[in-house]
C-alpha cells in the first residue's frame, strides 16, 4: 500500500491532504467530522480582526471609521456572537476531541493585533498557525516596497514572539513574487544571499537581523470575487467556490519556489480532485488544502482524493509521496530556463 505519510512544518501528517480554512471548521463538532473524513489535518476558519474588536471598548468607534453604519453594525454584531474567547475555546476543545493537528488561522490587518493573539492562539494549543495577510493594494500613495514591508514586519514580530510553527497565506499580486517569497521564508536577505540562493548553490541558512522567516507559504489565497449585478446596478459577491481551473497560478508558483524556499510549502485554491492534489505534490508542495471541494462534493471528497493519490502512485509505481514530490518543480527540471518558458512558445508556435 502507498505511503502517504508526509511532514509539514513539522508536523507528522498521516497524507498531504488537509482541510483549508473555512466554515466548515468553525465548531468542534465540524473539525471532528473533518478528522473522521480523513483530513490529515484541519486549519480552522479565521479569527477576524473585526471579531477581536468587538470584544473591545474600542469598537464602536474603529467599526464607524471604516465601514457605514449598516456594514459597523454586522461587523459588531458577528464579533459579539463569535468572538476571540470563543475562538480560543474552539481551539481548545478541537485538541482534546482530536488527535490530528489543529492549525488555528489569523486575519489581521493592522500590526497592533497580530503578536497579541498570535502569543494567546499559541497558548491555547493550537499545534501551528496560519496567518491570512491579505492588504489590498489600492492605495496609490504606497510603494510595492512599502506593501511587502507590511508582511514582512508581521512575520518578524511573530516569529520572534511564538514558538509554534507559522504559515503565512497570501495572494499572488506582488511585483516580484519569488524575491519575497525568499524574503519571507529566509528573514530579510541581503541581493548576495538571494543571487546565491537561487542560482542553485547551497543556500546560506543563518538567519539575518535576528528575526526568522515564516515556517510555510501558503499559496495563493482566493481573494473575494467582485461581481456587479447589473440589473439592480450593484456590487455583489461573485461565486464564492473555485474550480480546478484556478489550480495553476499556484501550480506555477509552487514548481517555481519548491527547493529554492527555507520554508515548506501549501497549495490552496482550485484543488478539486486526486489529478490536481498530485499535479501540486509533482511541482513541490509538502500539503495541499481542500475547501471549495468539499463544499460542492460533501466531506467523503477527502477520501475520494487520497484513493485517487495512492491509485496514482500505484499506477506510477511510487510507494510514498517523498519519491515523487517536485518531480517537476523547476529545481529539478534539466533544463531550468526553459522550464515554462517552452510551453509557452510550444502552444502559442504550435509545435507539439
Ligand atoms: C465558505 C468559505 C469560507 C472561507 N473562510 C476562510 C477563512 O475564514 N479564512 C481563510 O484564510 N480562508 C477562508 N476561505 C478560503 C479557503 O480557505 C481557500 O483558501 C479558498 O477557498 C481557495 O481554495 P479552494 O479553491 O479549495 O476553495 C474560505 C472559503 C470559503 C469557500
Amino acid at each position: 500500500m502507498a505511503d502517504l505519510s508526509t511532514k509539514y512544518m513539522g508536523l507528522e501528517l498521516s497524507s498531504p491532504v488537509v482541510v483549508g480554512s473555512s466554515s466548515l471548521a468553525n465548531s468542534v463538532e465540524g473539525v471532528k467530522k473533518l478528522e473522521d473524513a480523513g483530513a490529515a489535518a484541519v486549519v480552522l476558519k479565521s479569527l477576524f480582526e473585526e471579531q477581536i474588536f468587538a470584544e473591545t471598548e474600542e469598537m464602536g468607534e474603529y467599526s464607524h471609521t471604516l465601514y457605514d453604519s449598516e456594514a459597523a453594525e454586522f461587523v459588531e454584531a458577528y464579533g459579539r456572537e463569535f468572538g476571540p474567547r470563543d475562538y480560543l475555546k474552539l481551539i481548545q476543545d478541537a485538541k482534546k476531541a482530536c488527535s490530528i493537528p489543529i492549525i488555528a488561522s489569523l486575519n489581521c490587518f493592522s500590526q497592533k493585533w497580530w503578536v497579541n493573539y498570535a502569543k494567546k492562539i499559541e497558548a491555547a494549543g493550537a499545534d501551528a498557525l496560519e496567518l491570512n495577510i491579505g492588504v489590498m493594494p489600492s492605495n496609490p500613495k504606497l510603494t510595492s516596497e512599502e506593501v511587502e514591508s507590511l508582511y514582512l514586519a508581521v512575520v518578524k514580530d511573530i516569529k520572534k514572539e511564538v514558538n509554534i510553527p507559522v504559515a503565512l497565506k497570501i495572494g499572488p499580486y506582488f511585483s516580484s513574487f519569488a524575491n519575497l517569497a525568499l524574503t519571507l521564508s529566509r528573514g530579510r536577505v541581503s541581493h548576495r544571499d538571494f543571487i546565491v540562493g537561487w542560482c542553485g548553490n547551497p543556500a546560506p541558512s543563518e538567519k539575518k537581523e535576528g528575526w526568522n522567516g515564516v515556517d510555510a507559504l501558503v499559496l495563493f489565497n482566493r481573494y473575494y470575487q467582485l461581481d456587479i449585478d447589473i440589473d439592480k446596478m450593484e456590487l455583489v459577491a461573485g461565486n464564492p467556490y473555485s474550480t480546478s481551473n484556478e489550480i495553476h497560478e499556484s501550480l506555477r508558483w509552487i514548481s517555481l519556489l519548491s527547493g529554492k524556499v527555507d520554508c515548506d510549502l501549501a497549495a490552496t485554491t482550485g484543488i478539486h480532485t486526486g489529478a490536481d492534489a498530485v499535479k501540486q505534490l509533482l511541482a513541490g508542495a509538502d500539503v495541499v488544502q481542500l475547501c471549495s471541494t468539499l463544499y460542492k462534493n460533501g466531506l467523503d471528497q477527502i477520501k475520494t482524493v487520497k484513493q485517487e493519490i495512492e491509485d496514482w502512485m500505484g499506477a506510477n509505481g511510487f510507494n510514498s509521496v517523498a519519491d515523487f514530490r517536485g518531480k517537476l518543480s523547476q529545481k529539478k527540471s534539466e533544463f531550468p530556463t526553459a522550464h515554462e518558458r517552452l510551453q509557452y512558445i510550444k502552444l502559442f508556435v504550435g509545435i507539439e
